[in-house]
């Protein structure tokens, strides 16, 4: 048998592609925040995942995030990717520089000998600044660039946790508990119901290009971001979810 089956993986992999109607799930054991290791794992199996999935010549949008790095971290030269174009799905959102969408992409392009187009939104725009880069040439020709993504590799976040990580501002934070913030994904703040209750002031995929897109791929795992990654899944537009067995027992409780 699979090393899976002998965890039971297998079973709640299935469980939890029927309660969520998703493609593919794939879950690895342990739990990532206490394991470094099964965060690795999480990383492999991420990379592993999008590999298959990958056409030639195809537009990659990706997210930022530690379990995004590690998904960088296991991808490697791949002829399947050379033409490929990793891209960030979303501009500045207040990250540390290792962290960024930009950092990661560049790091998928260069592991796997792809290219990769970087954009450079300032962090916290305001609605003034928004304004003027749409208006940019080179940045209206990078977004044309970005959309034409037809898969998405997306890290998601427990909302609290992330508008700390970000240095959301505390009239923003206390309106975001009000509103029941849980989850956080490509920079747009969800409850638990996965109605999208705040959307960060920046760039990139719009929320109906991430709808319309062919693949949209979800990597988190740890018990701690359970409940965040169900309501992730209950918006509705995932196709796959790449997670661990403990996030994904927490995940079922919320299904
Ligand atoms: O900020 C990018 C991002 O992908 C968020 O959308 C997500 O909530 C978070 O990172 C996940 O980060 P981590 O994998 O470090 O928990």
């Amino acid at each position: 048998p699979l090393v899976k089956d002998l965890f039971g993986l297998t079973d709640l992999e299935e469980r939890i592609s029927r309660q969520f109607g998703l493609k593919q799930v794939v879950i690895v054991p342990g739990d990532s925040d206490v394991s470094q290791h099964t965060k690795k794992e999480l990383g492999r199996a991420g990379a592993t995942l999008l590999r298959k999935l990958v056409n030639k010549d195809e537009v990659i949008a990706v997210t930022g995030g530690s379990t995004m790095a590690q998904v960088a971290e296991h991808l490697t030269s791949s002829t399947s990717m050379k033409g490929c174009w990793f891209v960030p799905a979303r501009g500045g959102l207040g990250e540390s520089v290792e962290l960024q969408a930009n950092t990661i992409a560049s790091t998928m392009a260069k592991r796997t000998g792809a290219e990769y187009r970087l954009l450079h939104v300032p962090d916290h725009l305001g609605e003034e600044a928004y304004q003027s880069l749409i208006q940019d040439k080179m940045i209206r020709e990078l977004l044309d660039f970005i959309r034409k993504a037809r898969i998405v590799v997306h890290g998601i976040g427990d909302a609290m946790v992330m508008a700390r990580r970000r240095n959301v501002d505390p009239e923003t934070t206390s309106s975001l508990q009000e509103k029941g913030a849980l989850a956080e994904a490509f920079s747009y703040y969800f409850d638990k119901r996965g109605n999208i209750i705040h959307k960060m002031p920046t760039l990139g995929l719009r929320i109906e290009d991430i709808q319309s897109m062919d693949a949209v791929i979800g990597i988190a795992g740890g018990r701690s971001k359970g409940e965040a990654i169900a309501s992730v899944l209950r918006f509705g537009h995932e196709d796959a979810l790449v997670t661990d067995e403990a996030a994904a027992l927490e995940i079922l409780k919320y299904g």
